[in-house]
């Protein structure tokens, strides 16, 4: 299909975001036998802080988390400390949540019944009503270390260009397509660019190439038809992937921005990333990172002997 054969997209402003944060963190047991993966702590925060950090510094206003059995510690988190206040809750009274009532920005809602990552993302449709939003799962941490975060680069390419989606992507090894969404492209795979076919979990023989969805995307709220549309896929779930394949089928434009060269994804969703994850952010710790990298340096020695 050419370009202008396209559906028409609106190019709203986009202002809400959708936290899905209600799957089961089983390759996480027993960490997560009773508590949410969401709130396993790396470094200071638990990962839950850093996605809401990261949508509130990317400019937008309102969020909705999707929560589910087990996770109300999620809820908790965002509470104040009895009798105290913004000022003086030591965990919320960094710049990004001062002067900011979350009671009228930071909503929940629960999945009651285990059904699928496009499941969970219908779950804002209410919320969300009829304009674009962003959906960053709340177990994965972006850390853009320089330059203009990535969702709001997602955001400003969406805009620009009037997709009805706009994913996040970064090139995996062939061994590890079989773990994420992987896109067609139609030509070039530079910085932004457009894409005819999207897979859920492929072989290796079938990835259509070797760049992986990296957990944030844009949407037009016509994904919510298109989620309404599908039936159960990869694992007897409705995924996420399969309503932007319709997307595609449909004739509406899908693209992707690939994270920056120094960016990082840190996935706490199995112990080998987040165990990563936590080390990286112990050691950018201001107070406590250079002692922890001085002992890091002592035990690699040591083991290596
Ligand atoms: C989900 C999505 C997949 C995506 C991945 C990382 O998979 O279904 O398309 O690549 O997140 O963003 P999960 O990690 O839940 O299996």
């Amino acid at each position: 299909m050419h370009a202008s054969e396209h559906r028409n997209v609106q190019h709203a402003p986009v202002t809400k975001a959708v936290i899905p944060a209600a799957g089961r963190g089983t390759r996480l047991r027993p960490a997560t036998k009773s508590q949410p993966k969401e709130m396993l702590p790396v470094g200071r925060k638990p990962t839950i802080q850093y996605v809401v950090e990261e949508l509130f510094t990317a400019g937008l206003e309102d969020i909705i988390i999707i929560t589910g059995w087990y996770k109300r510690a999620i809820e908790d988190h965002f509470d104040l400390n009895h009798g105290a206040d913004l000022e003086t809750e030591p965990f919320l009274s960094n710049d990004v949540f001062r002067g900011r009532d979350l009671n009228r920005h930071l909503f929940y809602v629960r999945q009651r019944r285990q059904a699928g990552l496009a499941d969970a993302v219908l779950h804002g449709s209410a919320f969300v009503g009829k304009e674009p939003f962003v959906v960053a799962l709340g177990d994965t941490i972006i850390y853009t270390p320089q330059g203009v975060p990535l969702v709001k680069r997602l955001i400003e390419a969406h805009r620009a260009i009037g997709a009805a989606a706009t994913i996040a992507v970064e090139p995996v090894r062939p061994e590890e397509v079989k773990k994420y969404g992987i896109v067609a492209p139609k030509a070039e795979t530079e910085g932004v660019f457009e894409i005819v076919d999207i897979i859920e979990k492929p072989s290796p023989q079938e990835a259509p190439s070797h760049f992986a969805v990296a957990s944030r995307y844009v949407f037009e709220a016509v994904i919510f038809d298109m989620i309404r549309r599908i039936g159960p896929g990869v694992g007897g779930e409705l995924q996420l992937t399969d309503a932007i394949r319709l997307l595609l089928r449909e004739g509406y434009p899908v693209w992707c921005v690939r994270l920056a060269p120094d960016e990082i994804r840190y996935d706490i969703g199995n112990f080998v990333t987040y165990y990563r994850a936590f080390i990286d952010m112990a050691l950018r710790d201001p107070e406590v990172g250079p002692k922890i990298g001085a002992y890091l340096r002592t035990v690699v020695t040591t083991s290596e002997r």
